[in-house]
């Protein structure tokens, strides 16, 4: 938003487009624009109808269609100027124009809303709002907001309620994560961003200086003063930022610094459930109450970093941010499927179809890469739960083999992607034989979650990185969500249920524990990153975090490394073992546990100086080793996800410690769309 800065349309939609390509790694699958319509010069009469442009693809795909628009007058130079974009990454609605960003409240666009997040109670919502007789025309859980925001405004109480009172009363409607920004022809040349959950921050340009470095935060009323006030105190000179000459100054709202970096390096991060106002060129931020603890202002900061930093934050590469990101990606796998507190799953995407698969005769989870691990690591637990056979297999494979396929078989199609070909012809193959296909994808709107019959979105975020991180602890999460939904009503199940749905909800902390140990997994790849191959030996619930650590060493550093079962040891794997060649050994203590220590007394008989990942109390078992990496215990079948994070990281340092590219290994992609 510019306030006194001169500007053309030209420009600002430029300003906005630069913005989104640097937030385009977050997601792509389509994109869009909400501006002051008209071609007047002055901007207030502009503001009061807003313009549209969305396009599905890339940023680019976007940046054509505003220049095919004819009625919008580029090089019209205003004062003021509002205007608001989005890139988007699908959880509700496959990507087309109608689901992009800007939602809006009608067709006059009255108000618009751009949207970070997931909005878990939309349905709730959006069944309200159609009893009221508003109608929507998208797929999207962010229509509603739009929507309620105009329910606000038909039903205000007087003609002078200010922008942030409606959004106000418009978030505490919500649940889910959101970052939001609005616009509306009713409030012309004002902006209101929030947040919950997603980031937001604003950006400050002003070539004056600035009134203060603080913004005091607003309280709307505190404890028992609640009833009495209806709505936000206004903005004046003591409680809000302007520059020094009440002129020029430019606000930016972004997900992330990326997107405004160019413009001004000055930053307030807003604090969830702020509601931050720009009117009349003053910002100005609000919050209903205040919260234990919270400092009562906002600073205004000013950051030091290049903008290849900040995309990537304080992480060398994106590998290694999504590896750190996975306390909050798994939150964001569950959030709002699994409620806590009685110990329930709602998948919705597999709600009308759980009968069917409940009475089915097997399950065959097929996958290629880290998503076939993924269905290796929690077949166990799929098996204990849903008591039916289930099969793991490599799509190629399970192609080559014409394997028998029934119709009461369910397939389940597992891909961070949603576009691997091999799984997609799979899936194919497997709805011919009519069989019912289900996904677990992490990208809404891709071939394999449009083609499936039902499925679940793993919501992990854009994961950049080739080789996947997130993305595999995710499916993790969501297949054993779908185990927990299988027995729900099974009475003797329930104390197994309750273990590892009470395991869950400690996984983001022991996540985040274990990612502690980083430092020293570090100095473990010092020691290990000439050599020229890395066994790597578990079984049961841990084989898959062999087969995967694996992989990943494989993939990024071009070392040799091998999973190996250690049930399998004695019958070959355990002639390549000396005192020369790197063992690292899984041992936790689980019903595996005692098989496990007799492969380490085979490895140690052999001069073997095995790495272990175990139990953090398990003294027993790190007396025998040169080297233990120790995690924290947790729930058996969900250890895997703890034990694979250490090995996620030591790829990671020896790749760099090797000088390879970490988010680009050579004859790799991200995704393979040919078989
Ligand atoms: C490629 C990627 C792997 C990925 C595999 C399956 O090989 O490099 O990281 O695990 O494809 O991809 P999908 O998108 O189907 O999970």
């Amino acid at each position: 938003l510019n306030y006194h800065v001169p500007r053309t349309r030209r420009d600002i939609l430029e300003i906005l487009l630069k913005g989104l390509r640097r937030l385009e790694y977050r997601g792509y699958d389509s994109a869009g624009v909400g501006i002051d319509g008209g071609n007047s010069k002055d901007w207030e009469s502009n503001a009061k109808t807003i313009h549209l442009i969305k396009q599905r693809g890339k940023v680019k795909a976007l940046d054509e269609e505003i220049h095919k628009q004819q009625d919008l007058d580029l090089d019209i130079e205003v004062d003021v100027h509002l205007g608001i974009a989005h890139t988007r990454w699908a959880t509700h609605g496959v990507p087309s124009p109608v689901n992009s960003h800007p939602q809006r409240s009608d067709k006059n666009n009255e108000f618009i809303v751009i949207h970070n997040g997931i909005i878990t109670n939309y349905k709730d919502l959006k069944k309200f709002l159609e009893s009221k007789g508003y109608e929507f025309e998208s797929e999207t859980d962010t229509e509603t907001i739009a929507k309620l925001v105009k329910y606000m405004y038909d039903n205000r109480e007087s003609d002078d309620i200010n922008f942030a009172t409606l959004v106000e009363r418009v978030i505490q409607q919500l649940e889910g994560a959101f970052a939001l920004v609005f616009k509306s022809v009713h409030y012309p040349g004002e902006a209101i961003g929030t947040r919950r959950g997603s980031p937001l921050l604003m950006g400050v340009r002003s070539d004056h200086k600035l009134s203060t470095d603080h913004i005091p935060v607003l309280y709307r009323c505190s404890g028992k003063e609640k009833k009495s006030c209806s709505s936000l105190p206004r903005t004046d000179q003591d409680t809000c930022l302007f520059p020094l000459d009440e002129k020029a100054v430019e606000y930016y709202f972004a997900s992330d610094a990326s997107a405004v970096i160019e413009h001004t390096n000055r930053v307030i991060f807003l604090e969830d459930d702020d509601v931050a106002a720009v009117m009349e060129g003053r910002l100005s931020i609000h919050r209903i109450k205040r919260r234990v603890g919270d400092y009562p202002a906002r600073a205004i900061q000013t950051l030091q970093m290049e903008l290849q930093q900040i995309m990537k934050g304080n992480y060398s590469s994106f590998m290694q941010k999504e590896i750190f990101e996975q306390p909050e990606s798994v939150v964001n796998t569950m959030r709002g499927r699994i409620n806590f507190d009685n110990n329930t799953v709602t998948l919705g995407g597999l709600k009308d179809h759980i009968k069917e698969i409940q009475r089915c005769r097997r399950l065959i989870l097929i996958a290629c890469g880290t998503s076939y691990h993924a269905g290796v690591a929690t077949r166990q637990v799929l098996e204990e739960l849903t008591e039916l056979p289930v099969m793991v297999e490599l799509a190629s494979d399970f192609l080559d083999r014409n394997t028998p396929v029934f119709r009461d078989d369910v397939c389940f199609f597992i891909s961070q992607s949603g576009e691997t070909a091999d799984s997609l012809l799979a899936l194919r193959y497997c709805k011919e034989r009519g069989a019912l296909t289900v996904g677990v994808t992490n990208t809404v709107g891709s071939s394999i979650s449009r083609e499936t019959d039902c499925g679940v979105h793993i919501n992990a975020g854009p994961e950049i990185g080739v080789a996947s991180t997130k993305a595999y602890t995710s499916q993790f999460v969501a297949l054993i969500m779908f185990a927990l939904l299988m027995c729900d009503d099974r009475i003797s199940m329930q104390p197994r249920r309750r273990e590892i749905i009470q395991g869950l909800r400690v996984l983001p902390d022991l996540i985040k524990e274990v990612l502690s140990l980083d430092d020293e997994i570090q100095k473990l790849a010092t020691e290990l990153y000439q050599q020229k191959s890395v066994l790597i030996m578990g079984r049961g619930y841990h084989y898959a975090t062999c087969l995967e650590g694996a992989l990943k060493i494989k993939e990024i550093t071009y070392m040799h490394s091998e999973g190996i079962l250690a049930g399998e040891l004695k019958h070959g794997p355990l002639a390549l073992v000396d005192k020369l060649m790197p063992v690292i050994m899984i041992i936790m203590r689980d019903h595996t546990y005692t098989k496990c220590q007799n492969a380490l007394q085979q490895v140690v008989a052999r001069q073997g100086r095995p790495i272990l990942i175990c139990d953090k109390d398990d003294h027993e078992t790190i007396k025998n080793s040169s080297r233990a990496i120790k995690v924290p215990h947790c729930v058996d079948c969900l250890q895997g996800i703890l034990s694979v994070i250490p090995l996620q990281l030591l790829s990671f340092h020896l790749a760099v410690l090797r000088g390879y590219d970490v988010d680009c290994p050579r004859n790799l992609a991200k995704s393979v769309t040919v078989e």
